[in-house]
């Protein structure tokens, strides 16, 4: 009995050679892991331990569906577009096509130098799509008409009261996915997670105003 237990033992190992990996490759697969670690924490991390915990946002690209909509509502407008949070560029480089100036803001190191490529590499000029290094939320808005936010529900509120006080009257804010809950809007495209809306600053000061002097 143990005899054919071991001849099934051996001619299953013949069949189904166990696989060990080598400790080479493991060694290897660690040493890039934290390679990658480090790059990723030494180019990337820098400005984003500076962010309040509260107030930081991930990165998570826009989906296709969503770029659209938010270019739909930005239909008829010109001038100045700021993207706060540009990521990959998928907004900027979209607005940019539609004949906005663009400004990316990036804290992201890694993302700022794919952006910066592909731009040039789309031999986009820097007075139609530039990426910058700078935390928006250090960063004044009053040059621009146009704002795009696609950020998280938890900071939408402290961006509001921000832009509230920055953005000229002719301003547009398109909010992705998140909108901004005291707001009234003026469009919104799409549905679900791909929903976009557009706020005049104007309809949206004169709206504030109205809830403040009716609560006194
Ligand atoms: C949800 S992603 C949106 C990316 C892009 N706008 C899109 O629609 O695909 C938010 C981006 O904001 C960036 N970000 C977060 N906090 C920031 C800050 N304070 N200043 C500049 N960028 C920031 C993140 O690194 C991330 O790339």
């Amino acid at each position: 009995m143990e005899d054919s237990i071991e001849m099934i033992l051996q001619d299953y190992g013949r069949v189904l050679p166990t696989t060990r990996t080598h400790p080479l490759v493991s060694a290897c697969t660690g040493a890039l892991i934290t390679g990658l670690y480090g790059v990723w924490s030494v180019f990337a991390m820098p400005g984003f331990r500076k962010i309040p915990v509260r107030l930081k946002v991930p990165y998570l690209p826009s989906s296709k569906d969503q770029t659209r909509n938010t270019m739909k509502l930005l239909e008829g407008r010109t001038g100045r577009l700021a993207d706060l949070g540009s990521g990959d560029g998928r907004l900027v480089f979209a607005a940019s096509s539609a004949g906005f100036h663009c400004t990316g803001f990036e804290i992201n190191s890694i993302l700022l130098v794919y952006t910066r490529c592909k731009a040039k590499w789309r031999g986009l000029p820097a007075s139609q799509a530039t990426f910058v290094k700078k935390d928006f939320w250090k960063t004044d808005f009053s040059k621009y008409n146009n704002v795009t936010a696609f950020l998280a529900p938890g900071v939408i509120e402290t961006l509001g009261e921000k832009l509230v006080k920055e953005l000229p009257d002719d301003a547009s804010v398109i909010a992705c996915r998140f909108p901004f809950s005291d707001w009234p809007h003026q469009l919104s495209a799409g549905s679900g997670l791909d929903q976009t809306w557009a706020y005049d600053m104007s309809t949206v000061r004169s709206s504030l105003r109205n809830v403040s002097s009716t609560a006194v």
